[in-house]
């Protein structure tokens, strides 16, 4: 099955994501006896252009994990020659013409779309801009349900925090609305709430949602709650931000086998006692991307197997010149 880039969550259809998923398990195993060789020779760059823990070191230690080499900056405004006004398309051409596969995280909506038309090699969208996707994240939230509970068909999720800047809400929304009898809870102080564009698709893909601001009155009902991070600076009130927000009270509410997860990273949405629950699985969540990232990579590699070697640098024809 071919990928060509990663850059948004609508690309990928339902026999991808099983296919997907299916390689993250195999991936598990190979992790656990310390990797594989098989892609010896590859080389990886992650170009961060914003901040990162769990993304970038998952990605490295992926590629990792699957014998290859990784090229990279974590900060890549400030290392990178953009600071002397480089245009991200040059150098894109210029990285893509270094590695196999790029992983991008850039500050503007739109990067990685971008990054991808000038590129040779595939890239992959590590987050873009404030309203943009992160969509391997959303496919590891994914793999991290699919994994506990088997289906992903008859889910009632709650979706909670930050929504219009919510890139990894609006990643999963897309992925979620691929599932038959998905139902999805809005959750966010009115002044975040989740973005048309998303509620839109969903109209449109008969989706079933609704929005609220508050999330007691559906913790009982929800198999999972997707928590995401709310900064206080961008809530009028203290009240509004505690109406979205997990403690233990709220964990008395929940079904007993459903799940809490988060992005990552968290700030006051979610009380440390609830840690030690065992329907908290953020931490196992974020290890998950580990498996979904070397399964996603080996995806992108097959690809290239395919393609003939493209002449490097480009060709230029003698009609184009
Ligand atoms: N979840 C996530 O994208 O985390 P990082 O910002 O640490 O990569």
């Amino acid at each position: 099955m071919k990928l060509e880039h990663v850059i948004e969550s609508q690309q990928f259809t339902v026999p991808l994501l099983m296919e997907l998923f299916a390689r993250a398990r195999q991936m598990e195993r190979v992790a656990a006896r310390g990797g594989t060789r098989d892609y010896a020779g590859r080389i990886m760059a992650s170009l961060f252009y914003q901040p990162s823990t769990r993304t970038r070191f998952s990605f490295e230690a992926a590629m990792y994990r699957l014998g290859g080499r990784v090229l990279s900056t974590e900060h890549a405004g400030a290392f990178s020659s953009e600071v002397e006004g480089e245009q991200l398309e040059d150098t894109i051409r210029i990285i893509s013409g270094c590695s196999d596969v790029i992983v991008l995280r850039h500050h503007e909506e739109g990067g990685a779309r971008r990054a991808a038309r000038v590129s040779r090699v595939p890239v992959v969208n590590a987050g873009d801009g404030g309203g943009g996707q992160h969509p391997t994240q959303a496919l590891l939230d994914l793999y991290t349900i699919y994994r506990e509970r088997r289906t992903l068909d008859g889910l009632t999720i709650a979706i909670v925090g930050e929504l219009d800047r919510g890139r990894t809400a609006r990643s999963l929304a897309y992925l979620l609305g691929k599932f038959e009898r998905v139902k999805i809870h809005f959750v966010s102080p009115p002044e975040v709430r989740m973005g048309r564009d998303i509620l839109d698709h969903l109209d449109e893909h008969d989706v079933w949602y609704d929005l609220s601001t508050d999330v007691e009155p559906i913790a009982g009902e929800v198999d999972v709650i997707y928590q995401t991070r709310i900064r206080p600076d961008r809530v009028a009130d203290g009240a509004s931000l505690a109406r979205c927000a997990i403690d233990e009270r709220l964990l008395r509410r929940m079904k007993p086998d459903a799940m809490i997860l988060h992005p990552l990273p968290r700030t006051v949405e979610i009380d440390k006692a609830v840690d030690g629950d065992p329907r908290a699985l953020y931490f196992k969540q974020a290890g998950n991307g580990l498996f979904v990232r070397m399964a996603l990579l080996t995806l992108l590699f097959e690809r290239d197997d395919e393609e003939p070697d493209a002449p490097w640098p480009p060709q230029r024809r003698r009609e184009d010149r």
